[in-house]
């Protein structure tokens, strides 16, 4: 007898072959079940959606749903044989006539203009943009006809160039969609800003850099697209069984075999796409990342929106996008993003030195930055308590650093985001443990934030004064009580119950609204020194204007950030 008590060899073989079967079987079990479903029956009716590369695997399976769902679907496709073969396929199942087959190879450039150029000629409309088509390579290095590596060329800067090109109708159609079918192996990769055409790369590891930079665009492009009616979210549509594997080269494809048995089918593939392209729940939902049907979290390395612009500009040269072409996504051309940490003084010089080497004229500085601490207070590197360093000294640094430029305009504007809480703090220059409070401790989490703009008000009084005589005004604002992320540090239990109340806050689109008047408004021109609360000019207390305090607390600032002579001086 065998140690586990099987009588002869033959029954232990069978045995454990049967039980390897079972457990794989409730591993597939398992794997449907907790494979997301969009079970929704809503109707397509009158909408008309694109769908790249629908010849096959997911996007044959969007194609077919949304074609039973009504829509007129456009099938973009490179491969014009399989993709006559799979709209028959469609229409004789679904009855839906309205399925079109339009040709598309989104490796070259010249194809998605031609495509896109039909598309505007024929289509009045434009509701659900799916960016599915995707190419994957082991180890072959292949350049499009562009000269771009071919991984990256299809599978992000053809959606990016397709995307801009169809902007306008989305957003005359919308509100509308964009999906994007990205992938969890992104978080295998990560994009090289300094090297946006990798062709001496492997392909394989590209798929997932590809990969990495449409997460990267779905930011971006969301971003761009706030307040427009367009939505566009990206997902991970599980791994699936499908021609995407159909480069892995011998011997590689015999484990592939078995390992995809354990893949989702190709209709499980889709449910996330077509959850995202129809359902109600995601109406105006907009750069976020989407599994099973469910939003994803996504690692924080991606999550970088100053990587996330480098690459869009970057990408806009590489497809040589025109003037008028880049003008159609916003409307303005002239939208950058620079980085700055506020709270280090390293990171406000440096930023400075960028923007005036750059920038000759500033017109308007908004001191907008700002955090809430909660218990948690801590000491920046340059040693200052960091929501003293991050609400007031880094503007206070950053203000002296622009100055120049900023005389330079012809009505130059500082505005100074503070807020009604300064009420509640009391600020004493002669007390080092007041304008620097590493030591501070306090029952009530939210004093260094109130402290922090009772310095802000103080430092915008004094900073008018001394502009006196320029063309440079300098006004602070109560924006109202909003609901915005300064509130993610209420500490447990409190944030409980401020959830609900945080609801009841003001968006923050009225919040800008007195920040957008300080900035533009003719009304304001001559005004320098105030408070502003709802567009008005509002009281201030008497503590937070005492004139010798806010002198002193002045030159106290300039020691703490570390001013030099050679510096610009206010
Ligand atoms: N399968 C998975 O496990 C998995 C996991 C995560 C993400 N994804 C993503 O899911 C999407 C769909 O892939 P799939 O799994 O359904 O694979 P698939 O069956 O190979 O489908 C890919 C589609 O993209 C098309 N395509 C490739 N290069 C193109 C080009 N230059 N121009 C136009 N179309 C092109 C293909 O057309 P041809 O037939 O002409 O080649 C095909 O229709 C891809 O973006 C992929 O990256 C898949």
């Amino acid at each position: 007898m065998s140690p586990f008590g099987f009588n002869d060899p033959l029954t232990a073989i069978a045995s454990v072959v049967t039980g390897v079967a079972i457990v794989l079987s409730l591993i597939k079990y398992y794997l449907y079940l907790t494979c997301g479903h969009f079970t929704s029956s809503r109707k397509m009716e009158g909408k008309t959606v694109i769908i790249t590369g629908a010849n096959s695997g997911i996007g044959k399976e969007t194609a077919r749903d949304l074609a039973r769902r009504g829509a007129r679907v456009i099938m973009a496709c490179r491969n014009m044989e399989t993709a006559k073969q799979a709209q028959d396929e469609i229409v004789k199942e679904t009855g839906n006539q309205n399925v079109l087959v339009l040709k598309l190879d989104l490796s070259s450039q010249a194809s998605v203009r031609e495509f896109a150029a039909e598309v505007l000629r024929t289509e009045r409309r434009l509701d659900v943009l799916v960016h599915n088509a995707g190419f994957a390579e082991t180890f072959r290095k292949t350049r499009s006809v562009d000269g771009i590596e071919f991984t990256m060329a299809t599978n992000h800067y053809g959606p990016f160039l397709l995307t801009h090109l169809l902007i306008e109708l989305l957003k005359r159609s919308a509100p509308a969609r964009i999906v994007v079918v990205a992938s969890e192996l992104y978080r295998f990769a990560s994009v090289n800003l300094d090297n946006l055409n990798p062709v001496g790369s492997l392909p394989a590891y590209l798929y997932y850099v590809s990969k990495c930079a449409n997460i990267m665009f779905t930011r971006e492009l969301a971003r761009r697209l706030e307040g427009t009616s367009v939505t566009v979210n990206c997902l991970h549509p599980g791994m699936i069984d499908s021609g995407i594997w159909r480069n892995v080269p011998f011997p590689l494809t015999l484990p592939m075999r078995v390992i995809k048995s354990f893949f989702k089918t190709t209709v499980e593939g889709a449910q996330t796409t077509l959850y995202l392209a129809c359902s109600e729940e995601v109406q105006g939902v907009s750069g976020k990342y989407f599994m099973d049907c469910k939003e994803a979290s996504l690692s924080a390395s991606i999550s970088d929106m100053a990587r996330a612009a480098k690459l869009w500009d970057e990408s806009a040269k590489m497809v040589k996008l025109t003037e008028k072409e880049i003008m159609a996504e916003t409307g303005n051309t002239k939208l950058l993003i620079k980085h700055v940490d506020i709270s280090s003084l390293p990171s406000v010089r440096a930023f400075a030195k960028e923007i005036v080497a750059t920038e000759p004229v500033i017109d308007v500085l908004i001191h907008n930055a700002g955090v809430a601490q909660g218990f948690n207070n801590k000491v920046t590197p340059d040693g200052l308590e960091f929501t003293m360093a991050t609400n007031y000294y880094g503007p206070f640094l950053l203000t002296h650093l622009l100055i120049d430029p900023l005389k330079k305009s012809d009505q130059g504007r500082i505005v100074i985001v503070s807020s009604k809480l300064y009420q509640f703090a009391s600020l004493n220059p002669a007390n080092p443990n007041s304008i620097n409070p590493v030591n501070y401790f306090s029952l009530f989490p939210i004093h260094l934030y109130n402290l922090s703009k009772f310095a802000e008000i103080m430092f915008t009084q004094e900073l008018a004064r001394r502009l006196q005589g320029t063309r440079v005004t300098a006004n602070c604002l109560h924006p109202g009580v909003i609901d915005t992320g300064i509130w993610r540090n209420v500490p447990f239990p409190l944030s409980v119950l401020f959830k609900p109340i945080q609801m009841c806050f003001r968006t923050p689109e009225e919040g800008a609204r007195t920040s957008i008047y300080l900035a533009v408004s003719p009304d304001v021109e001559q005004i320098s020194g105030q408070y502003f609360r709802g567009c008005r000019v509002h009281q201030l207390n008497q503590r937070v204007q005492h004139v010798a305090k806010q002198r002193a607390l002045w030159e106290a600032s300039r020691k703490l950030v570390k001013l030099t002579d050679e510096d610009p001086q206010i």
